[in-house]
């Protein structure tokens, strides 16, 4: 959604936000824009329709230092993409200018109310209440605090939502705050200088000591430091801590998109999510983030995974691993159906959040319902210290770095790898897996990443991938088929294409087609079908027959040396024979690699994709 920068410090602050902007493109935009204070302390705003570098240029030979500068990418949400609704919004007066990430539910309620005390409104936002807002209560209070002003502001709004204010009431400073879950508020320590952002990208140049806001808090940014205080103003003492990102890893290197960059990671991205997890030699799996006791995992009657997009397919796939290992039935769930379906929970329920960015609110949501009915709540997150991992009683970390292409690669496997951990711990716990089943899962995990890399190395060798795309790319839509545990990567596969590529892409039960989907199959709709030699491969093998009979392209994932099932297809795209359990995993990768290549061929924007932004942060 909406990305925000901020800095204060004796560096030119519009260098500095203008970057940390730039790092938060794949948080998807519409427009941008930048409110700083010049040596005078006099405030100015530039905003933009469009992309980031139509601001930037506007800079390019502006040698003018700023001490203190705000930014935003806005993700439109009320008033449609364009200059005026762009962020900064400034109060009447011009000396208080505000950005925000997020939704203010009774903005209208509060623009008539400011409308009848003479404000008038130059934007469609409902983010300009806000600024109008804590003038208004600046004026009114006759407070000389502007901190007051915001607090006072805070809390007539309703919804989420995630603001830095800048004005020449307070020079030299920021104030952030945070309400509800509507994206994070990171603050990043420097030497004599500040930073605020939504994300850690932003500021991950810079310095990797950040402290989070919470629901509530509010900060106040200063070059040596910042003050926080909860939503009645009592001091907090927050401490910073450490974040083990590489700053590189944000970088795309010499890869023309973050996600081609992201999916040649998964070799060592997956090794990264297994270290410290797995040990062979004590026949041990280790989640000690998790926080769950043998006599909890013990207790439990039963799973609910909550999760929106890929982590919900990836909650799907969970699902059928945890079932078999553990014998405990588990359901899945999106995170914004959960809470409207009043779901039956208790004490002894794990509800498991699955969620890269640990951010979007409708995830968020689910767990807060679950708290509240005293589930268990564990989240399976990428992003450390985001709000998901924060809230949960228990984390596993995905442990993959930072992930900034929109169309999440190797984040979806990390998932799935935390999930088959999660399945061998609650196995081993409730002792539902016996030693020698429990080692050979754990040794067939440890095999996991150097298979990734074979399938990685065999794709980009055989140039199978690109031949299939380039065959392809002028369709209009796709089928994926998959059974059993290859279902949820069909479903992936599906979105990915449809993600980056704007193909109509849909992911299917294989053995549904036959209830509907097969209507549509004729000469110019291929079906994606993953066909490993598996316990349903014959299965597969007659969806392949029927979609054939209709005169359909077939372009089959197939186990290696399956020659007869080679025969029957148009395209093959080989998979390495593992065990089964692993395969679905190896599955990803050519659909991952066959959605970019094929979006590369209709020359979308790939790590931009249109509408869609990393983390979804409104309702
Ligand atoms: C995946 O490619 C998508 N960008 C999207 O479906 C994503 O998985 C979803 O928004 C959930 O995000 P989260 O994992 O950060 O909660």
């Amino acid at each position: 959604m909406c990305g925000i920068a901020g800095y204060v410090g004796p560096r030119n602050a519009k260098t500095v936000v203008l970057e940390g902007l730039k790092r938060l493109e794949y948080r998807g935009y519409d427009s941008a824009g930048i409110a700083f204070l010049d040596q005078h302390d006099l405030l100015h705003i530039a905003r933009v329709k469009g992309r980031l570098h139509n601001l930037t240029d506007r800079f390019r030979n502006d040698l003018d230092s700023a001490p203190a500068a705000i930014g935003h990418t806005r993700w439109a949400t009320h008033g449609v993409p364009c200059e005026k609704n762009a962020h900064p919004h400034r109060s009447a007066d011009g000396e208080i200018a505000v950005v925000h990430n997020g939704i203010v539910e009774n903005y209208q309620e509060l623009r008539s109310q400011l409308q009848g005390n003479g404000y008038v409104f130059a934007s469609d936002t409902d983010t300009e209440v806000i600024a109008h807002l804590i003038h208004y209560n600046w004026k009114s209070r006759k407070t000389s605090d502007l901190v007051d002003a915001v607090r006072a502001t805070l809390r007539k709004l309703k919804g989420s939502s995630a603001i830095v204010v800048l004005s020449t009431l307070r020079p030299d400073t920021l104030i952030a705050a945070r309400l509800g879950n509507a994206g994070g508020v990171v603050i990043g320590y420097g030497e004599n200088e500040m930073y605020v952002a939504s994300d850690i990208p932003a500021i991950l140049k810079h310095t990797c000591r950040v402290a989070f806001l919470e629901n509530g808090e509010l900060a106040v940014v200063t070059p040596s430091g910042a003050a926080y205080s909860d939503s009645s103003g009592t001091p907090i003492i927050k401490h910073p801590v450490k974040i083990e990102w590489d700053a590189a890893a944000a970088e795309k290197g010499s890869f023309a998109h973050y996600m081609l960059k992201e999916i040649f990671e998964q070799e060592q991205s997956l090794t990264d999510t297994l270290r410290g997890r797995i040990d062979i030699s004590r026949n041990q799996v280790r989640l000690d983030m998790l926080n769950m006791t043998d006599s909890v995992a013990r207790r439990l009657s039963g799973v609910t995974i909550v999760a929106c997009g890929s982590s919900y397919y990836a909650g799907l796939l969970g699902k059928q691993l945890i079932e078999r290992l553990t014998g405990l039935h588990v359901e899945v769930d999106f995170g914004s159906e959960f809470r409207y379906r009043h779901p039956v929970l208790d004490e002894n329920r794990l509800v498991l959040a699955i969620t890269q960015s640990g951010e979007t609110t409708d995830t968020l949501a689910a767990l807060e319902e679950a708290r509240e009915r005293k589930a268990f709540t564990a989240s399976i997150v990428s992003v450390v210290g985001s709000q998901a991992a924060r809230v949960s009683d228990g984390v596993i970390y995905m442990q993959v770095g930072p992930e900034i292409g929109v169309a999440t690669t190797k984040a979806f496997t990390a998932s799935l790898v935390d999930l088959y951990l999660l399945a061998v711990f609650l196995g081993t716990a409730r002792g539902t897996l016996d030693t020698n089943r429990r080692a050979e899962l754990i040794r067939n995990i440890a095999t996991l990443p150097r298979l990734v890399g074979k399938t990685l190395e065999s794709m980009q060798h055989s140039g199978v991938i690109e031949a299939v795309a380039s065959k392809y790319t002028d369709r209009a839509n796709f089928l994926y088929l998959g059974r059993g545990l290859h279902y949820p990567i069909a479903l992936e596969g599906a979105l990915k294409l449809k993600e980056i590529s704007y193909i109509h892409a849909e992911g299917y039960p294989a053995g549904e087609m036959k209830h509907g989907p097969i209507a549509l199959i004729d000469e110019r709709m291929p079906t994606v079908v993953i066909a490993p030699k598996d316990s349903l491969h014959e299965k597969m093998v007659s969806q392949i027959e029927q979609v054939k009979a209709r005169n359909g392209a077939v372009i089959a994932l197939a186990t290696q040396d399956d020659t007869e099932t080679a025969h029957k297809v148009d395209d093959v795209v080989w998979l390495l024979n593992a065990p089964e359990m692993l395969t679905p995993i190896l599955a990803a990768i050519p659909l991952q690699l066959l959605a970019y290549e094929i979006a590369v061929r209709r020359g979308t924007d790939i790590d931009h994709p249109r509408n869609l932004a990393k983390s979804v942060t409104v309702e």
